[in-house]
């Protein structure tokens, strides 16, 4: 199968959103990536349930939603009635971590858990075989436009070595940084799933910049 585009819309020009849109609709991306703040979880607040249920009225591809929230249960209706497609919590974030996935799949969505750059592979051992998708942050979450933290390669190859054996179809996708300098080289270490916000918003043309994404074949 090819690997999963999810371009992030924390770097979309908000001021033309309707547009960022359409582009992505048009583009070869698979989903939208929402980055979700609260600004406790995370040092920085984005947007929330509301500008989710507009860009549902507009998006014709999956929403692919990354909850950087303290207390996720709270919310796992509203952003399924906003139209999440996969919704993706923080393993640090979750005192009960098998009740949260219960809770998301009782809703009908994808169940995603996500780890921060320091927190090890084994803590997933006993809950991936209940989840679609894990999602590994190269970056520490809050911001786009950081630098990607080159540790992520060895947990990919750990955790597909645990998915392997407990869940061989797990998505493994990968959050920050993400570039034509690491995209190919992620890839083929087994993730399947690419976040993408600043690589291809401040591109030239973010369509094309999708597409290369996509293909794995990068303009020199
Ligand atoms: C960071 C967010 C990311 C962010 C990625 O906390 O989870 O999805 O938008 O942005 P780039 O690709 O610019 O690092
Ligand atoms: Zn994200």
């Amino acid at each position: 199968m090819k690997h999963i585009i999810s371009p992030s819309m924390l770097s979309a020009d908000f001021n033309h959103l309707a547009e960022e849109i359409e582009m992505i609709n048009q583009s070869e991306a698979d989903w939208f990536h929402l980055d979700i703040m609260d600004g406790v979880f995370v040092p920085n607040i984005s947007f929330g349930l509301p500008i989710v249920a507009h860009i549902n009225k507009l998006a014709k591809k999956p929403l692919d939603v990354h909850l950087m929230i303290v207390e996720p249960d709270r919310y796992i209706e509203d952003f399924k009635k906003a139209g999440a497609d996969y919704l993706t919590v923080h393993y640090e974030a979750c005192t009960h971590l098998h009740r949260t996935v219960q809770k998301i799949k009782s809703e009908e969505m994808k169940a995603g858990v996500s780890l921060n750059p320091h927190t090890p592979i084994a803590v997933l051992e006993d809950i991936v075989q209940d989840i679609d998708l894990v999602l590994l942050m190269s970056v520490n979450p809050g911001f786009g436009g950081q630098k990607f933290i080159e540790n992520t390669y060895s947990k990919i190859t750990q955790l597909r070595e645990i998915a392997s054996r407990k869940n061989p179809n797990l998505i493994i996708e990968i959050d920050g940084g993400v570039d034509s300098s690491n995209a190919n080289k992620l890839i083929e270490t087994g993730a399947n799933a690419l976040v993408a916000g600043s690589f291809v918003f401040k591109s030239e043309k973010p369509k094309n910049t999708i597409s290369q994404l996509k293909t794995l074949k990068f303009n020199k």
